[in-house]
């Protein structure tokens, strides 16, 4: 839409004096003013209504994505792109087979906003500072995602030994159910500020090659038993995309419960009939 992204920009630029930034924002309709970039963050396609899960946005969002990955691939051929786009696994599949470019450099944006999720839902219940939990979901950003209570700590506390098993798994459910609820209040349009938050997490790690392990949408190969499958899972994030995918100690029951999320993601890629 001709003079949203300008008019967007323009709002954004004229916080600078009062946020004490001096980096020029530039809203556009054309793809060719973002060539040469570095990180290409992709959050076009269709919200979630109420009642609606990720997966049904489906064919809507990858005829979207699929439109727009090319263009975006060819004027920033060394960019890492972040996907944002729901379905979040397989749009990030999608774009990783659309763009052409090394799996490395293909990344989703989830992991570490559910465990956020998980770690506010934590805090609220034992009344602590949400930044003293540190926690920890893998797997696809749907329904069948897998948090993992063992390596969820409080300052350093295993959550197993601070809340009783049926509080775990109603915030686990909580957290599968994150962004419905967030759905379900607004009526129109998803969440965006911890999203957002989630984000810039990633590509300031990228931009500044910090190899932060972050929970991150990435493309496996045997990794946790996974193959030929993106799938969430912690992750050293630097300037080429993923350094390192980090295996994590997991129970059985996790590791049966990740392959079923994976293989979710892979009944929907599979429906695209690429
Ligand atoms: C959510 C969207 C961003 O979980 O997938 O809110």
């Amino acid at each position: 839409m001709e003079g949203l992204p300008q008019g967007k920009a323009l709002d954004m630029m004229e916080s600078a004096p009062m946020e004490e930034f001096s980096s020029k924002i530039l809203g556009t309709n054309h793809y060719e003013d973002s060539a040469g970039s570095d990180v290409i963050v992709i959050t076009a396609g269709l919200a979630r209504k109420p009642g609606m899960s990720r997966d049904d946005l489906l064919f809507k969002n990858a005829e979207i994505v699929g439109g727009i990955i090319g263009a975006c691939a060819k004027d920033s051929p060394q960019a890492v792109i972040v996907m944002v786009t729901n379905p979040l696994d397989v749009m990030t599949w999608l774009a990783w087979k659309r763009s052409g470019f090394p799996a490395e450099r293909v990344i989703g944006m989830a992991g570490e906003l559910d465990s956020a999720r998980y770690a506010y839902f934590i805090a609220e219940k034992l009344g602590c500072k949400p930044s003293d939990v540190k926690a920890m979901v893998l797997g696809g950003h749907g329904d069948q995602m897998v948090p993992v209570p063992q390596l969820t700590k409080v300052k350093g506390k295993p959550i197993t030994k601070c809340l009783d098993t049926a509080t775990i798994e109603a915030i686990h459910q909580r957290t599968r159910d994150g962004g419905a609820e967030i759905v379900q209040l607004l009526k129109t349009g998803s969440a965006y500020y911890a999203p957002s938050s989630s984000v810039v997490k990633m590509v300031r790690a990228i931009l500044q090659d910090t190899g932060e392990v972050i929970l991150s949408c990435v493309y496996l190969k045997g990794q946790y038993g996974l193959s030929d499958i993106y799938c969430g899972v912690p992750v050293k994030l630097g300037r080429s995309g993923v350094k390192q995918i980090v295996e994590i100690p997991i129970t059985e029951a996790q590791a049966q419960a990740l392959h079923v999320s994976a293989a979710d993601v892979r009944l929907n890629f599979e429906k695209l009939k690429l």
